[in-house]
């Protein structure tokens, strides 16, 4: 024992675990429990044209971090279903989105390593999880606040899976939507998810460098501007303020800009690092970027010609906020 409280063969049968997680949301393990109480393992995998023995070895991964329970075949929710069942995106980021950065870690440590595109991520991976921590975490934070604004064209700097453009667009006729991502799997994603919405007449995805913009025809008109879980990249201190002075200028009719993102932690012993943050934080060191903490933020809005109408906290990852700008 350590003063995580937790065995080596706990550590290492758990990280076993919090890769099943992510594997059984993607298969449909969540979805099937949580809808009929119990599955049979064996008539899951026939199903799912899953191989059942690599089921079952999955079952028990999560069976040892109490998320189901398991007799025989039959498979219930464990103590842990419901917050496991919750989180899964949190894993899937780490495990799918991070999976290879994490995998290579010996070789991206060493400095000869870390010049050019030293690392590879999935995006596409991590488009499908950030669109389920926003339906979890954020939009009860960010839609009862878009609810009081009136606007016709949003944009959405880093848009990932274009959910958030689709929803704020579906809901409302004539309101039109821009999406910027620099990641082509991001682009793929959300271009897809849009037609299937059938919205590409009101929706478009761009291919664009939000620390980067040049002035474009379609931002003229773009009253509202969102961008979540991407403020980091737009840091350090001296970029961020330009980037987002840039933004100000690009955008000339922007009347509201909802930034959130999940800062830096600083209040935490190592062993009692909440869900996500550690994982956030140690990829970002990997990565070379720079984090910032809460208390950076502020004096970046009025230094760039932002006001900070108000501060949102969100509470998973730790230390998550939503900040409400207006151009000064
Ligand atoms: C963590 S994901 C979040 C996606 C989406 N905003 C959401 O809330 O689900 C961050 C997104 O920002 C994009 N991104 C990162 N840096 C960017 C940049 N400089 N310009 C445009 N997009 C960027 C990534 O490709 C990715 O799709």
């Amino acid at each position: 024992m350590n003063k995580s409280g937790a065995t080596m063969a706990e550590v290492y049968n758990h990280a076993l675990a919090a890769w099943s997680i992510s594997a059984a949301w993607e298969v449909g393990f969540f979805d099937a429990i949580r809808e009929h109480g119990s599955l049979d393992a064996v008539a899951f995998s026939a199903d799912r044209g899953l191989d059942a023995g690599s089921v079952r070895e999955l079952v028990r991964a999560l069976s040892s971090a109490d998320i189901v329970s398991r007799d025989g075949d039959t498979v219930r929710p464990g103590p842990n279903f419901a917050e496991a069942d919750r989180s899964k995106s949190l894993f899937h980021w780490m495990t799918r989105g991070c999976g290879e950065l994490f995998d290579t870690l010996p070789d991206l440590m060493r400095k000869d390593n870390r010049s050019g595109s030293f690392y590879r991520r999935d995006a596409a991976a991590i488009s499908v999880a950030c669109r389920e921590i926003n339906a979890e975490w954020w939009d009860p934070v960010f839609l009862p606040v878009v609810e009081t604004l009136d606007f016709q064209h949003v944009a959405d700097l880093g848009c990932g899976s274009g959910e958030r453009l689709i929803r704020l667009t579906g809901a409302r006729p004539g309101v039109r939507g821009l999406g910027i991502d620099l990641a082509d799997g991001a682009i793929e994603v959300s271009t897809k998810a849009v037609a299937e919405a059938g919205l590409s007449d009101r929706i478009s995805i761009v291919q664009g460098d939000a620390t980067a913009l040049e002035p474009r025809p379609e931002y003229a008109g773009v009253d509202l501007l969102t961008s979540f879980m991407m403020g980091h990249d737009f840091w350090p201190r001296a970029e961020a303020v330009a980037s987002l002075r840039r933004i100000r200028e690009v955008f000339p009719d922007l009347k509201h800009f909802l930034l959130a993102d999940a800062t830096r932690t600083t209040a935490y012993p190592d062993s009692e690092m909440p869900i996500f943050s550690m994982a956030f934080e140690f990829a970002h060191a990997v990565m070379g970027d720079y984090l910032p903490t809460l208390d950076e933020w502020g004096p970046v809005f009025e230094e760039a010609g932002w006001r900070l109408v108000e501060q949102y906290p969100i509470s998973v990852p730790a230390e998550s906020v939503m900040f409400h700008l207006t151009p000064a």
